[in-house]
């Protein structure tokens, strides 16, 4: 089975909307010789701050890049000071919209059952979520990981069991997320080949579609290594895509897997 890699910036809380649209001339016109090649081969999204989407939404829409959003609430309205919801997202064209980011649940206090209810908000919906799932460091030395992230995992589906294809998971393991340490691709490719058993047992063979992402210091030099595995179908890059050359290199090693 062949999943299409799935490689998305997330930009967290950096660049404003001019630098956006700055990032995107540039990115744009690196990508621009690829192009074919980059259509047939790999889908590239950028997740930007809320105030960067319709600006880079703009920049970007001439090409075919997506635009995808870092957090969503469950909620469609209400007195929500602050927050965005799903419809805001679609109204700006969002593709995707990331939800459970380690960050999310570690600094703003989310639990698997506000991930899972901005997942159910999300299905059958025009924007797709990335299930973002992940151990902390004690859990990986005490062995835990295997349980936290089925545990992450499983707590959506139980929720928002139709999803089905349009489910795309992102394995970061939380020590190495901006740490520059990165999980090597055995092991990351054993806890995303543990998240594919997960998936075919509660979805059966609808779970080879679903595309299971590695975040976590991806940087140009490890990309082509880490998207060689079986089972890593795409990256969700930080630090690194925040640069324009360096975010085009790992997309183009997701081209060429080393
Ligand atoms: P990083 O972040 O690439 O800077 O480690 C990845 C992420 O948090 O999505």
């Amino acid at each position: 089975m062949s999943r299409l890699p799935l490689v998305c910036a997330n930009w967290k809380m950096n660049h404003t909307a001019s630098e956006a649209a700055r990032f995107a001339d540039d990115f744009v016109s690196r990508m621009a010789a690829h192009r074919d090649a980059l259509n047939e081969s790999v889908e590239i999204a950028i997740a930007p701050a809320h105030p960067a989407l319709d600006r880079l939404g703009r920049s970007l829409s001439d090409s075919e890049i997506h635009l995808a959003a870092q957090n969503l609430h469950a909620e469609e309205s209400g007195a929500l000071t602050g927050e965005v919801s799903l419809s805001m997202l679609v109204d700006l064209g969002c593709r995707y919209a990331l939800i459970g980011h380690s960050e999310r649940r570690q600094l703003f206090g989310e639990t698997n059952e506000d991930v899972a209810a901005k997942a159910l908000r999300l299905q059958g919906s025009a924007v797709r979520p990335i299930l973002c799932v992940g151990e902390t460091l004690e859990e990986r030395e005490s062995g835990a990981t295997l349980e936290v992230v089925d545990g992450q995992l499983s707590a959506v589906l139980d929720v928002a069991d139709g999803l089905a294809s349009d489910l795309v998971v992102a394995y970061e393991p939380v020590w190495a997320i901006g740490t520059g340490r990165t999980a090597t691709p055995d092991v990351a490719q054993e806890v995303h080949a543990a998240l594919r058993k997960v998936l075919s047992k509660r979805l059966g063979a609808g779970a080879d579609q679903i595309r299971i992402l590695y975040g976590g210091s991806v940087k140009p030099s490890n990309a082509g290594e880490l998207l060689s595995q079986p089972d890593i179908d795409g990256a969700l890059g930080g630090g690194a895509s925040l640069d324009p050359e360096a975010f085009a290199s790992i997309v183009l090693a997701s081209l060429e897997p080393s």
